[in-house]
C-alpha cells in the first residue's frame, strides 16, 4: 500500500476527490496525512474522514529555509512513499525538494510547459488559446519545470471565465491524480525513469 501525504493551501476540491477515490477498497494507495502552509479550508476534507492534518504556517518562520526544515520534519514523521502537492501555493526551498524528489509530485492547471507559475488558468485565457489542459509533474528546483508524469488537453470556450475554465481543468486534474497515483503504486509509472521535461 502506497502511503501518500498531501499538501494543500486552499479549498482542496482535488484533495476531496482523491480522498474519495483512495477510500475504495481496491485502491492501492492511502492518504496518511494532509498538511498545509496556512489554516486552509481544504484540511476539513481530511478531518471529516478522520485523516490526520497539520499546519506549518509559513508566516511563523523567519525565512523560507527554516519553514521548509520544519515542514520536512513533519512530513518525514509520517514516512510517506509519495508527497502530492494539490493546490499547494508556496514554493518549497531547494533543500526540501532535494530531500523528497522524485517522490514529490505537483498538479498544475495547464498543459506544461505552457503557462507555468501561479496563474496557469488566467494566463491561458489571456493568451487567447483554444486549448489548455492539466499536467501532473515531478517537482524539481524550478517552477513547474520537472519531468511530466501525465497530461491532458481540454478546450477553452469563447465565453469562458477563469472560474469556468478552471472547473473544467480540475476535472482532468482529478482524473490524472487518481490514475497516476495508482500507477505509481503498482509501478507502471517509475518516477525515477521519467524523461526530463
Ligand atoms: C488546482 O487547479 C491546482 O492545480 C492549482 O490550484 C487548484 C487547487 O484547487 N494549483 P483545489 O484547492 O483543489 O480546489
Amino acid at each position: 500500500m502506497l502511503k501518500v501525504l498531501v499538501l494543500v493551501s486552499g479549498a482542496g476540491s482535488n484533495l476531496r476527490a482523491f480522498l474519495e477515490a483512495a477510500q475504495a477498497e481496491n485502491y492501492p494507495a492511502r492518504v496518511v496525512a494532509v498538511g498545509a502552509d496556512r489554516p486552509a479550508s481544504g484540511l476539513e476534507h481530511a478531518n471529516e474522514r478522520g485523516i490526520p492534518t497539520f499546519v506549518v504556517p509559513f508566516t511563523d518562520f523567519e525565512n523560507r529555509e527554516s519553514w521548509g526544515e520544519a515542514l520536512l520534519e513533519v512530513i518525514r514523521s509520517w514516512q510517506p512513499d509519495l508527497v502530492l502537492l494539490s493546490g499547494f501555493m508556496r514554493l518549497l526551498p531547494e533543500s526540501v525538494v532535494d530531500a523528497l524528489s522524485p517522490r514529490l509530485v505537483n498538479t498544475h492547471p495547464a498543459y506544461l510547459p505552457e503557462f507555468p507559475g501561479a496563474h496557469g488558468v488566467r494566463d491561458a485565457l489571456a493568451a487567447g488559446v483554444r486549448e489548455s489542459g492539466a499536467s501532473l509533474i515531478v517537482v524539481d528546483s524550478g517552477v513547474d519545470t520537472g519531468p511530466i508524469i501525465a497530461q491532458e488537453r481540454c478546450p477553452v470556450h469563447p465565453n469562458d471565465t477563469e472560474e469556468t475554465l478552471h472547473d473544467r481543468i480540475k476535472v482532468i486534474e482529478r482524473e490524472l491524480i487518481v490514475r497516476c497515483v495508482r500507477q505509481i503504486a503498482d509501478n507502471t509509472i517509475n518516477l525515477r525513469e521519467l524523461k526530463p521535461a
